[in-house]
């Protein structure tokens, strides 16, 4: 089977269960400012998997396109990709682990024809901690559809990381890892859970290429061992709880949420551990073998990253994204850049764009009608880019002569070519080795540290667009950002705990603010915001900042934006009277006024200008200082 033919094998086979195939979304998440890319199937579905009414029903299964760039250091193994389809099945409060485990299964089993003797599972060892049990029901699902195939399926608690390396697989079929393997939610760990946060325990299942275990990685391998003899080909999430302000509670409705890696799969279904020798990756590999004359066994990793990165780059150019320096733009140019500078080892140093990004755009235009209709344009942006940076790698070329004029080369020219030029370093290196040019003994050490550093600016630059959301840090949008959070408690006084920010933007002018709620507020819960907010103005109360560890702010109470990643510790600003129970406490970067009181200097007032549906069971609302 080609992997076109397991994604179309997977939508049938769900939909003759009862499910409606839906769309997938596009990479940039329309509504949730929160977070770059959609990464996971589940991650458009959140207001449904929190209780809302799904207008297809209570079951649904897609094929989700996926981004994470977090990966693309990573990329150049035998199975890491920056992009990936995620199938995708789900039951919103309909079927639960019997259905979702024996159907899986026989999927894999029956449908792709894989060897139920290669599949390993695991399942949650439960959290005392938390209240959380043990899923002993979904590990008797699993020992039951193994039996169905003659194999039995033995049970092994592995436990933590700590121990698995030393336990081994025992001959063991089904194994219970904890939290840290067998929890799914979307900040990672349980521990890091803002509250308002849907996840649950989860099974997940691998496939065993039966390749001799590598020592580097530990003792004795385990499926969730890094060594490549197993790999992940699907994950059920059995999504049925939310982090409430103390422990967790059940979601108003029992969830499955599934993904499973199409590539992965199809690897498997090969039989082969490296997904790029897939249908939807080969072709691209074989273009590059003929492009540049070299072979895959040979330069196996510069044409792994140019395949990725370049798959990557059409998708995003077909979601409408444009080269830039910032956002999402910033990502496709770096992938672009990247995938050029790869190509540029294997020697291919003509515009290779125009042969490539067809044949990515022909895999995939019978099932995706978007790339089929803007492949024009896509084919465009992406060589008009390829065109401006082979300019900017010539310029590089001059200004690397001119920087060794007279002196060797080191790391700050290398990082400075880099950063302005778009230069990749291993090019200035031998750029330099051509002309002759010496260079440093130290250039790697110093490069690494510029590069460092840049890598913690950038990171607080996005700290500040992504998290606080604001505009500038001038006097009026610092008040409106002190304002957005009174605001933000009032909202959840007067409306309920179900309010969870959604997302925020503020500017002098104006701050924006986006929220779960599922209905319109009324003109009385408007009054009451802004009566509350106002009267907090009014109590001067004091702002203060501390620093925490990140679960000691979310256990004492502080919230967070919903959807965001938080680092080992926070910031968590709090707004109230000095000796007393603080009025609001949010885990956010400032900047904030000292005192409340500042915000009705001038004699002005808190006001809602503006509440409007923002999308399904998210309210927004704008409000002003005047
Ligand atoms: N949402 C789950 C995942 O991404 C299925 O693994």
């Amino acid at each position: 089977m080609t992997a076109q033919e397991i994604r179309q094998a997977y939508l049938d086979f769900f939909k003759e269960r009862g499910h409606a195939v839906i769309p997938r979304a596009q990479l940039v998440p329309q509504n949730d400012p929160t977070t770059l890319f959609t990464g996971s199937g589940m991650q458009p579905l959140i207001p449904y998997l929190l209780g809302e009414q799904h207008p297809e029903g209570v079951r649904l299964v897609n094929s989700q396109t996926c981004l994470r760039a977090q990966d693309i250091e990573e990329v150049g193994d035998n199975r890491h990709t920056t992009f990936f389809e995620m199938l995708g099945n789900w039951s919103l409060g309909d079927y639960s682990k019997k259905e979702q485990i024996s159907w899986f299964f026989e999927f894999l089993t029956d449908v792709v024809g894989l060897d139920p003797n290669r599949l390993y599972v695991t399942c949650f060892i439960g959290d005392s901690k938390n209240n959380i049990p043990k899923d002993e029901e979904a590990a008797n699902v699993w020992s039951e559809v193994f039996k169905k195939k003659g194999i039995d399926a033995k049970a092994v608690e592995i436990g933590s990381e700590e121990t698995v390396y030393e336990a081994g697989v025992q001959g063991g079929r089904i194994f219970y890892y904890d939290a840290s393997k067998n929890w799914w939610c979307r900040s990672g760990k349980i521990e890091d859970m803002p509250v308002g946060e849907p996840g649950g325990p989860d099974s997940e299942v691998f496939y065993d290429f039966g390749l001799p275990h590598d020592e580097h990685w530990g003792k004795k391998c385990h499926p969730n061992c890094d060594c490549g003899r197993f790999l992940e080909i699907g994950n059920s999430v059995f999504m049925e709880y939310v982090r409430a302000d103390s422990g967790f509670e059940k979601l108003p409705k029992q969830n499955v949420d599934f993904g499973g890696g199409l590539e992965r799969i199809a690897a498997a279904q090969l039989n082969n551990p490296d997904v790029f020798k897939i249908s939807l990756l080969w072709p691209i590999i074989e273009e590059l073998e003929k492009l540049s004359g070299k072979n895959y066994d040979s330069h196996t990793e510069s044409m792994r990253v140019i395949a990725d990165h370049l798959r990557a780059a059409t998708f995003l150019a077909v979601d409408g994204v444009k080269p830039s320096n910032k956002e999402q733009g910033y990502v496709l140019r770096r992938l672009l850049r990247r995938a050029i500078r790869f190509a540029f080892e294997l020697g291919i140093e003509q515009n290779f764009l125009e042969n490539v990004v067809p044949v990515i755009t022909d895999m995939y235009h019978t099932d995706f009608p978007e790339v089929k209709d803007n492949r024009g344009k896509v084919i465009e942006t992406l060589i008009n880019e390829e065109k401006l940076f082979r300019q900017t790698l010539r310029k590089g070329v001059r200004e690397l002569k001119k920087m060794a004029t007279g002196s060797k080369l080191d790391g700050n020219h290398i990082f400075i070519l880099y950063d302005t030029y778009g230069f990749p370093y291993e090019l200035s290196v031998e750029e330099a080795a051509l002309q002759g040019i010496e260079v440093v003994d130290s250039w790697r050490r110093e490069f690494e540290q510029k590069m460092s550093d840049q890598r913690e600016r950038s990171q607080t630059a996005s700290k500040g667009v992504f998290k606080g959301g604001l505009a500038d840090h001038s006097e009026e949008t610092t008040k409106l950002h002190t304002a957005t959070h009174l605001m933000y408690e009032a909202l959840r006084r007067v409306l309920g705990d179900h309010v969870i920010q959604r997302g925020s933007n503020v500017t002098a002018e104006r701050t924006r603010f986006d929220f779960s709620h599922p209905q319109k507020m009324t003109d009385e819960e408007k009054a009451e915001v802004e009566r509350i907010v106002n009267e907090q103005i009014d109590a001067d109360l004091t702002v203060t900042y501390k620093d925490y560890p990140t679960t000691d702010a979310f256990k004492m109470g502080a919230k967070g934006a919903f959807g965001d990643k938080y680092g080992d510790t926070v910031k968590v600003y709090t707004m109230g009277k000095p000796g007393e129970k603080p009025y609001s406490m949010e885990i956010c970067g400032g900047p904030h006024v000292k005192h409340t009181g500042q915000l009705a200097e001038g004699g002005k007032r808190f006001k809602l200008a503006k509440e409007e549906a923002s999308s399904a069971g998210i309210r927004r609302v704008k409000a002003v200082l005047q």
